[in-house]
């Protein structure tokens, strides 16, 4: 859908002219053939291709390439040179040798990526020439970008797969299965076998000393290794045996891998190698058998000529050439009423955005997301859906949010309020906007990618993650009470983010937070305090973390931030959501902490996950800011200067009062003017505007929201 939709949004030719129309029809019709006998031909099995050698000579040498070190003699690839008898020229070798052909590996689908199958078997001698220098340093199946020799530099430990600069590198787009005979420090021993993914790093392996295997031992020994990739299951099973053995039944290893993720789509396959100093072997595939599932199976059988799917094609096609006319007129019609080209006032205004980073280009957006794969979704917001990607040639990862809304003024809105506001914003807290996308009517934003995911992940059960320890929840909330304070101080208008939350705390590689989706953030005009705010469906936010005054004032104050920024803290603190929680008898996060408060048991809100694990004088710290920063009403809350020096340990934190203040509406005291309170100030105000009352009104009764 997707792509069809793009194709036909590249002609920008005007409608009228009936050239074009009648092009534009025949382009659609050839698509729709394309897509209709391809569709006709899913439902059958598609064909094999299949490469199959016994040995390797001049017979077959034009299949391959072979880097400058690599060679065929002896019946046998020789990944790395062969000469036994000038074992300096053997020293610090890599080589690659690699069929000179592309396999198509995957393709994306609506139906989500399709992966080929495929099976690798290949018969190996690994010698080890000298018997007192130990072999080093592997052999790898290698599953390659390019056909090219190996980078400079992979001598050694780097297998002919990578080098000291581009180890790990996701732009490297290889995935290897390795025989390693030397151990390096990330190895489990010095005779394994690994799965690699763009590193020499293996994510997975497996000894074969307790399978009675030497890789290269005393001696000549043959092997066979058998590598089966099921693209339908996406599993990798990795099998050793001497040669001339069946199949064992229990594997080496296996792996669950997704290829589509690492490889590029049309790949090449073959080995890799290396040699190192003083250790080196040789490295010789005496045969190999490699069966690819062919996905291009479809499109190469309609050539041959499959009747009926024609048929079936030419039907739709005429079908869609209907279609397509009726929808051309329509669309003539419709654009003469229209008077308000919005996508070029769009795109005017993001011309004229003073420092506007770079435009991306559609297409690469789209590659680099896989299409925007299911797979790749980060997550979802209200105004959109976050994609990690990964930019073809930089290798770069990024987020990319797709703007999304049912009707598309709203959503142009929603991606230029956000654009134009955190276009200008530049903090170490903030995540940073790298650029934006806008091609006929999809909307995109491309940000940094935060590789730690969202706070709330490391909070709560989020795919595995482990539990965030006390002194990362202490750095994160410091981190973000910085940019709170930039934002409301700092630059040079004042921001309100209004959707302070967990999940919208990023987390960087160095778990520094990084204040995220400033979809529903407004700059506040200097010297007023606050956004008059008009929805109609209610204060905007997220529930638990709203100030109760919103639901009075609709408008978004700082103080509001500061109320979201309180619930933040006390829900990293206590590990627990500040709405809805599984506590008995509390609504909010916020009463039952601040119950413990009055019992002299604040404490006992730490998250017990931690098992007593915190610095007890930074939680007390910590909850007592937390409470302070919820109070109802919205001026005894600090101000996000005095919450960055509480943070810091430079100011004491606010004295909260025992019982939780009522809310009271309208607010009686005239707080606005009244500068930074903290500590003493801030009770005393409150003891005169609320005398303390007990909770006769709770804040379960005030957020009668949604
Ligand atoms: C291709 O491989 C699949 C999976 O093993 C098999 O089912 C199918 O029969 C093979 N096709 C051919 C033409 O060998
Ligand atoms: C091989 O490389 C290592 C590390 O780069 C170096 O120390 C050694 O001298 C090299 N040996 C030879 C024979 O080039
Ligand atoms: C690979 O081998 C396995 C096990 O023999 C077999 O089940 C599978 O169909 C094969 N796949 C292909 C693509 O030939
Ligand atoms: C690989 O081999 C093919 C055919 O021999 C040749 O055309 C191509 O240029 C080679 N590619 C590289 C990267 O050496
Ligand atoms: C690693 O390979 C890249 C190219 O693939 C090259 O630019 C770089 O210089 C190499 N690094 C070393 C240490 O040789
Ligand atoms: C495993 O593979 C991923 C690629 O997804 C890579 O980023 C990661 O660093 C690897 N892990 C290890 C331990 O090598
Ligand atoms: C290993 O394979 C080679 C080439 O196929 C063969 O000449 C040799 O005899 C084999 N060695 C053993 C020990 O089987």
């Amino acid at each position: 859908m997707e792509l069809s939709q793009f194709q036909i949004h590249q002609f920008s030719i005007p409608l009228l002219d009936p050239m074009w129309l009648f092009c534009k029809s025949l382009l659609v019709v050839v698509l729709l053939l394309l897509t209709g006998t391809s569709a006709a031909n899913a439902a059958f099995p598609s064909d094999n291709i299949s490469h199959s050698y016994s040995s390797f000579g001049p017979e077959n040498r034009n299949d391959f390439n072979f880097s400058a070190d690599a060679n065929d003699n002896q019946g046998a690839l020789q990944i790395t040179p062969d000469s036994i008898n000038t074992p300096s020229y053997i020293l610090n070798k890599s080589g690659r040798v690699l069929l000179s052909r592309t396999f198509r590996l995957w393709y994306p689908s609506e139906a989500g990526t399709v992966i080929a199958s495929f099976n690798s078997t290949f018969s190996v001698n690994i010698y080890r020439p000298s018997n007192t220098t130990p072999p080093g340093e592997g052999l790898a199946f290698l599953i390659a970008p390019d056909a090219h020799g190996p980078p400079p530099g992979s001598y050694g430990g780097y297998l002919g797969l990578t080098n000291s600069t581009v180890d790990g590198k996701l732009s490297n787009r290889i995935v290897a299965v390795e025989l390693d005979t030397v151990k390096q420090f990330y190895d489990p021993d010095d005779n394994h076998i690994g799965l690699n993914i763009n590193s020499v790093v293996s994510n997975l392996s497996a000894s074969l000393t307790p399978l009675g295997i030497q890789i290269a031992p005393q001696g000549a020994v043959n092997y066979t290794v058998w590598i089966s990739y099921d693209g339908v299951s996406k599993q990798m099973r990795v099998d050793m045996a001497e040669q001339g053995n069946p199949r064992p039944t229990k594997p080496v290893l296996e792996a669950e891998l997704d290829l589509s993720h690492y490889v590029n789509q049309d790949s090449y396959m073959g080995f890799a190698a290396s040699t190192g100093s003083p250790d080196y072997q040789l490295n010789c595939v005496l045969a190999w058998d490699l069966v690819v599932q062919d996905l291009e199976y479809g499109d190469k059988n309609k050539k041959r000529g499959n009747g009926w799917k024609l048929t079936v094609g030419v039907a739709v096609g005429v079908v869609a050439v209907a279609a397509v006319v009726l929808w051309f007129f329509s669309k003539r019609c419709w654009r003469k009423k229209k008077t308000n080209p919005s996508p070029s006032v769009l795109e005017g205004t993001l011309k004229f955005l003073p420092g506007m980073p770079r435009e991306f280009d559609y297409k690469e957006l789209w590659r680099a997301t896989n299409g925007f794969d299911e797979r790749m979704k980060l997550g979802q917001g209200g105004f959109g859906i976050v994609y990690k990607g990964v930019l073809a040639g930089e290798g770069a990862e990024i987020a990319v949010k797709r703007f999304s809304r049912e009707d598309n003024m709203n959503s142009q809105d929603d991606f230029l309020k956000e654009l134009t506001i955190i276009n200008r914003l530049r903090h170490k807290h903030l995540v940073r906007l790298l650029g934006w996308c806008h091609k006929k009517g999809i909307l995109l934003l491309v940000y940094d990618y935060m590789p730690n995911g969202s706070l709330d992940q490391h909070l709560y059960d989020g795919g595995g993650r482990p539990l965030l320890p006390w002194n990362l929840r202490v750095h994160v909330l410091s981190g973000l009470a910085s940019s709170l304070h930039y934002l409301h101080n700092e630059y040079d208008e004042c921001v309100v983010h209004r959707d302070i939350k967990s999940s919208n705390v990023m987390l960087d590689a160095s778990f520094n937070a990084r204040l995220g989706d400033f979809g529903l953030a407004r700059v506040v005009d200097t010297g007023k305090t606050s956004y008059a705010e008009l929805e109609v469906a209610g204060f905007p936010g997220t529930r638990g973390y709203i100030a109760p005054e919103c639901f009075h004032t609709n408008r978004a104050t700082r103080e509001s931030d500061v109320f979201a920024f309180g619930a933040l803290v006390l829900e990293v603190v206590a590990g627990r959501r500040p709405c809805c929680t599984d506590l008995p008898d509390f609504h909010l996060l916020l009463d039952w902490v601040w119950t413990l408060h009055r019992d002299g048991a604040l404490l006992r809100a730490v998250d017990a996950r931690l098992s007593g694990e915190f610095v007890v004088d930074e939680a007390r710290r910590l909850l007592l800011l937390g409470l302070a920063c919820s109070h109802p009403l919205p001026g005894e809350r600090p101000k996000a200067a005095s919450i960055v020096q509480i943070l810091l340990g430079s100011v004491e934190p606010p004295s909260v009062p025992l019982f939780k203040p009522a809310f009271m509406w309208p607010v009686a005291v005239p707080f606005i003017g009244v500068a930074d309170l903290t500590g003493a100030s801030a009770s005393t105000l409150n003891a005169s505007s609320s005398g303390w009352t007990p909770p006769l009104v709770t804040s379960e009764d005030v957020v009668s929201y949604d």
